[in-house]
């Protein structure tokens, strides 16, 4: 196992009529704004619920976050923060939401230059200070609710960046399940395949001898295996529900990394579809890992079949238990309503050049091995159609 350091501070309030608890975790004397989405959370029910909990705060509104948060409407946000004064940010919504909350949170704060730096200067600059968030959640996808990490598209320059910081984690995180009762199909599933693909990303690399993180992987995603296709069928059971957004938090909160090696290229390369096509984040996800793993296998075969063993129960070995795991591993994504290759959301491949040269340019290598560059990059595009 590699050596590592873990802290994560956000404090998770979890259940039924926990909304409630708001008064109990802002502090009274906060001048907080409220940031939301395109106004789901007006149609059912959170929004009134935030309102009755914070009815003695002074409270400030931002609506119109979109779904991959832009910069340009950020930025108005952080107008409004600095011209009220306001000292804590609450989103409520989804991962867009709260990551474009994020992104305010330090936008603020930076006084040198235009806050996109925070995303693409390189190197890295670190947020050296940010405003407190809280968050209400409504999906359960991201795992943005117990990390420090935020993703920011910016559409007129075709640019879709992460940045983080470890003052980026909410200072706390209301989990109640019943808020994704209303979440239409496509975003449920969107949400078992981001918690999905996130857990392999830090779990399909090869083995260092961490068995717990392994089989603490295994665990997220035997569930999302077995609750997922149920949330479709009955979205407003309860238990399911909370057992998919626990998922979801545990499938990025940097437990299941501790110690073991990464591969984030998935999510790089379906950030670049997301900023070349519009698809959703998870649309792109679901159509690039299994290409990319099969790009990779000489690499992640021996994991791979670790994997369809123990999630898949597949009793044959080698090349046998590869491709029953893979077809398995494809066959889920289908099930639960997923399309699996590009060609299916009628896009043409004119934009994979600039995909592979946005992440060229950024003169690192993808994957755990890093060697995965230009050349791979458009053979998994291509593979991907
Ligand atoms: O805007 P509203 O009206 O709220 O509608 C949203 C949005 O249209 C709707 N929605 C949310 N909760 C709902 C609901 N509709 C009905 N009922 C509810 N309870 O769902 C739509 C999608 O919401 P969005 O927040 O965009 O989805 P998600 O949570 O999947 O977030 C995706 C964003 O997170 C980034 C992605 O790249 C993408 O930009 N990611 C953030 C990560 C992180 N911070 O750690 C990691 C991820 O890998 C990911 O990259
Ligand atoms: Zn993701």
């Amino acid at each position: 196992m590699n050596n590592f350091t873990y802290h994560n501070p956000v404090k998770i309030v979890f259940g039924k009529e926990t909304i409630k608890k708001l008064s109990t975790l802002i502090p009274k004397e906060a001048k907080v704004l409220m940031l939301y989405g395109g106004g789901s959370i007006k149609r059912n029910g959170v929004f009134d619920q935030v309102m009755a909990a914070l009815k003695n705060y002074t409270v400030h509104e931002f609506s119109g976050i979109e779904a991959n948060p832009e910069y340009e409407t950020l930025m108005k946000a952080a107008e409004l923060v600095k011209k009220e004064g306001i000292d804590f940010l609450l989103s409520v919504g989804g991962g867009s939401v709260l990551d474009g909350t994020k992104f305010v949170a330090a936008a603020v704060k930076y006084t040198e230059g235009d806050p996109w730096d925070l995303l693409d200067k390189k190197p890295k600059i670190k947020v050296k200070e940010a405003l407190p968030i809280g968050s209400v959640l409504t999906l359960a996808a991201t795992g943005s609710e117990m990390n420090g990490f935020s993703v920011i598209s910016r559409r007129e320059r075709g640019e879709k960046l992460a940045f983080g910081s470890h003052l980026l984690f909410p200072v706390f995180s209301i989990l109640d399940p019943e808020t994704t009762y209303t979440l239409p199909e496509s975003q449920t599933a969107n949400g078992v395949i981001d918690a999905f693909v996130h857990v392999m990303e830090q779990y399909l690399t090869y083995d260092v001898n961490a068995p717990l993180q392994d089989r603490q992987s295994e665990a997220v995603l035997k569930v999302l295996i077995e609750e997922g296709p149920k949330a479709l069928g009955n979205p407003n059971d309860y238990d399911v529900r909370a057992n998919l957004m626990w998922c979801a938090t545990h499938a990025l909160n940097g437990n299941i990394s501790c110690g073991v090696p990464q591969d984030w290229a998935t999510h790089m390369i379906g950030h670049e579809i997301t900023a070349e096509y519009g698809l959703d984040h998870a649309q792109s996800l679901a159509v690039v890992m299994p290409v990319l793993i099969d790009n990779r296998k000489a690499n992640k075969k021996e994991k791979f079949t670790h994997y369809a063993r123990r999630v898949w129960h597949i009793i044959k070995d080698g090349d046998e238990a590869y491709a029953e795991g893979m077809e398995k591993t494809v066959d889920f994504f289908k099930q639960i309503g997923m399309k699996t290759k590009l060609h299916e959301y009628n896009i043409d491949k004119t934009g994979f050049e600039n995909i592979a040269n946005r992440l060229d340019a950024r003169g690192i290598k993808l994957g755990e091995h890093q060697d995965i560059g230009k050349k791979e990059i458009l053979e998994i595009l291509n593979a991907c159609y």
